[in-house]
């Protein structure tokens, strides 16, 4: 054990739960599930308390924040939370201009373009993010033997948005520095992997289980480019964090060609979306490493006999990792019936318990 003597030990109530065994590649009861976006628009209470509320005011109040991580672990007995915040809200919190626009995302006024345009992101201070220390022992509280996943985005991921201004389909003005400013480009990801890993800290030191570090986009990427732009700034994350022993998750959509390389990244555990199975997910990370995922979100909209029969493939091409944490391949889709997604929980776990499990 790595974990650096002056640490706490994070949440010991969580450790013997299914998603941290299945997390460190031990046996577990049964395949313990979660899915990315669980809170949000697919919950009739999560609409109903966000009504009147901008999106970023609500991830600075703890008492919204607990209760809507919390909504999804109540409603569907998921196997763990992911706290309620938005990848944005370290950016925002160290006075940088960006606010999340209702049915487009993350907006910039004033993006990211020059050196000089880097004094506008400084360091994060764990005082920026109080209501984070403060929801997370709400949460830590009221869940008790269940983990709570803290997350930020990555390195690349988050920059896409400073750079482009908002989202982005083709990330051409993000490619345009990466490729044409690379010593501007090294500078802003560097930047951003201490905010980020600043910002993991604060909640691992509040009482987070485990992270996720989002890389949604980076699948848009060549591996090489990856390898050279990329890949040094998220490993300055994992690393940043290491030492605390909890498990680190690492994310991103259409990243089949670089699945290997976000392992290296320092991930203990990778998560796939829906493109590339399992069982080649496996082969492609290597190095024998718990795996997530990986049902496509858009089959919950199929009838029940083929969200099941996706379902058991899923499970059954788990088995070549040594750990397996079900989940979607990408985020739950705000028509998504939820109780589809509680009937599918359910049988994940009974499926699961009642054959043989690694
Ligand atoms: O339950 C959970 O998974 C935790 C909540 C969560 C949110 N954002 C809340 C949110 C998480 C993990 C995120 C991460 C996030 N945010 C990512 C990485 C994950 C991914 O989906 O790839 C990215 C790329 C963002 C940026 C962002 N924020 C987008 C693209 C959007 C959607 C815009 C829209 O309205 O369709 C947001 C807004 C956002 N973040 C919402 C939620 C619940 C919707 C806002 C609302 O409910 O009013």
């Amino acid at each position: 054990d790595e974990r650096a003597a002056d640490r706490p030990i994070p949440n010991p109530a969580t450790a013997d739960s299914a998603f941290l065994r299945a997390c460190r590649g031990e046996p577990v009861p049964h395949t313990p599930v979660w899915f990315m976006r669980q809170a949000g628009r697919s919950l009739p209470e999560y609409r109903e308390l966000r009504r009147g509320t901008a999106m970023l005011e609500s991830c600075m109040r703890p008492d919204l924040v607990t209760e809507i991580t919390l909504q999804p672990v109540r409603r569907h007995h998921v196997d763990a939370a992911i706290y309620f915040s938005d990848i944005v809200v370290p950016i925002k919190a160290i006075g940088f201009d960006i606010d999340i626009k209702p049915g487009v995302g993350p907006v910039a006024p004033d993006p990211i373009r020059s050196l000089a345009d880097l004094d506008r992101l400084p360091l994060l201070e764990p005082g920026h993010v109080d209501y984070v220390t403060e929801a997370i022992g709400m949460l830590t509280a009221e869940l008790g033997a269940t983990p709570l996943i803290g997350f930020a985005g990555a390195p690349f991921t988050v920059a896409s948005y400073l750079v482009e201004g908002g989202p982005s389909k083709n990330h051409e003005r993000t490619k345009a520095m990466m490729y044409g400013a690379p010593d501007l480009w090294a500078a802003l990801l560097d930047r951003l992997a201490d905010i980020t890993a600043a910002f993991l800290k604060v909640q691992i030191e509040a009482g987070a289980s485990a992270v996720q570090l989002f890389d949604s986009w980076a699948g848009a990427l060549a591996p090489e480019d990856y390898r050279r732009y990329v890949l040094p700034a998220s490993v300055k994350v994992f690393d940043a964090v290491a030492s605390y022993g909890v498990p680190r998750i690492h994310f991103g959509v259409g990243t089949g060609e670089i699945l290997g390389l976000m392992s290296q990244a320092g991930a203990d555990v990778v998560g796939v979306d829906w493109r590339v199975p399992l069982d080649e997910a496996a082969r492609r990370v290597g190095g024998g490493k718990p795996l997530q995922g990986n049902l496509d979100p858009a089959v919950l909209f199929a009838p029940r006999e083929a969200v099941e029969t996706k379902t058991r493939e899923i499970l059954d091409a788990g088995r070549a990792a040594p750990g397996h944490i079900f989940n979607l391949g990408h985020g739950v889709l705000p028509d998504t019936d939820p109780e589809v997604l509680t009937r599918l929980v359910d049988f994940v776990h009974t499926t699961t318990r009642t054959s043989a499990v690694h």
